[in-house]
């Protein structure tokens, strides 16, 4: 597995693997990867003939009170998962190599007009995805990729950058993958390491929320306002948890909606501690 830190190395290799005929599918991380980013390597080596793995902390993606400093962070342990699981090559940028301005900072940000990183996540997180769009689009540009990967869990994410990759004529192909749980339900997060034994326990809130949710859903439940707040009651029960927001929304657009249809995203924020977590469904039928 190719080891690159410039943007110029990832130039050159992913010419090379073009003009060999090879397609190219790209998996941006944050590194402390764990088995859901696993899963998106694992897709993209199935989909692709040679995987780029980006693993960049990005600057631009957190606001000035979050947890940036104290991300976790593991990147020999980032390589041997990757190397284990048939990444070509990972791209470990310096801040200073993709911000060269300094100070994790830009003159040139990719922005939406549209409020859809306005909800959600963006009524806490204001900056936070402009940040991951100017991210994303700098490796959209860097590695040129024909698909990129990004997991479920963080929906509003992954509808953002397929807006954007819309709006912005790229020519990438976006592939959503599925959440990926420990054994006892927790949707897998490298923030999960925030957690203390008594948070790790109470957040399987979470994950049984999802459950009933879906359980709601199943059993003919069409009023997303009375959904929703059944579960916020179910949160609720747990005194550890501090809801940040439990939606219905439209799963493209990330509008409330009313009524829950085939594609509604119903999608959660809850912090534990430290640690803010993310689940979600979508509504199938
Ligand atoms: O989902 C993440 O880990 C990040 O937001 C991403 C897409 C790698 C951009 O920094």
């Amino acid at each position: 597995m190719i080891i690159a830190t410039t943007i110029a190395e990832v130039r050159q290799q992913v010419q090379q693997w073009k003009q060999a005929g090879l397609s190219v599918g790209l998996v941006p991380t944050m590194g402390y990867l764990h088995a859901g980013h696993a899963s998106l390597v694992d897709r993209a080596v199935t989909l692709c003939d040679r995987v780029v793995v980006s693993d960049f902390v990005n600057p631009t993606q957190f606001g000035p009170n979050e947890d940036l400093a104290a991300y976790p962070c593991d990147f020999e342990g980032d390589c041997a998962l990757l190397d284990a699981h048939g990444c070509d090559m990972v791209f470990h940028p310096s801040v200073s190599e993709m911000y060269p301005d300094g100070n994790g900072k830009t003159d040139t940000y990719v922005t939406m007009v549209d409020d859809m990183p306005r909800q959600l996540c963006g009524k806490t997180r204001p900056i936070h995805f402009r940040g991951v769009c100017t991210v994303v689009a700098k490796l959209f540009n860097i590695v040129t990729p024909d698909k990129a990967f990004f997991g479920e869990k963080d929906a509003q994410q992954l509808a953002i950058i397929r807006r954007m990759v819309r709006d912005l004529s790229y020519g990438v192909e976006i592939v959503g993958c599925p959440i990926v749980r420990e054994a006892d339900g927790l949707a897998m997060s490298s923030r999960n390491t925030y957690l203390t034994a008594p948070e790790r326990q109470a957040a399987l809130i979470l994950s049984q929320t999802v459950v009933l949710g879906k359980e709601r859903v199943a059993a003919g439940e069409k009023d997303a306002d009375r959904l929703v707040a059944q579960m916020k009651a179910n949160i609720a029960s747990e005194p550890l948890a501090e809801i940040d927001y439990v939606a219905a929304v439209d799963g493209v657009t990330m509008q409330s909606v009313h009524t829950l249809t085939k594609g509604t995203l119903v999608a959660m924020a809850v912090r534990f501690g430290k640690a803010r977590l993310l689940d979600n469904f979508t509504v199938e039928e």
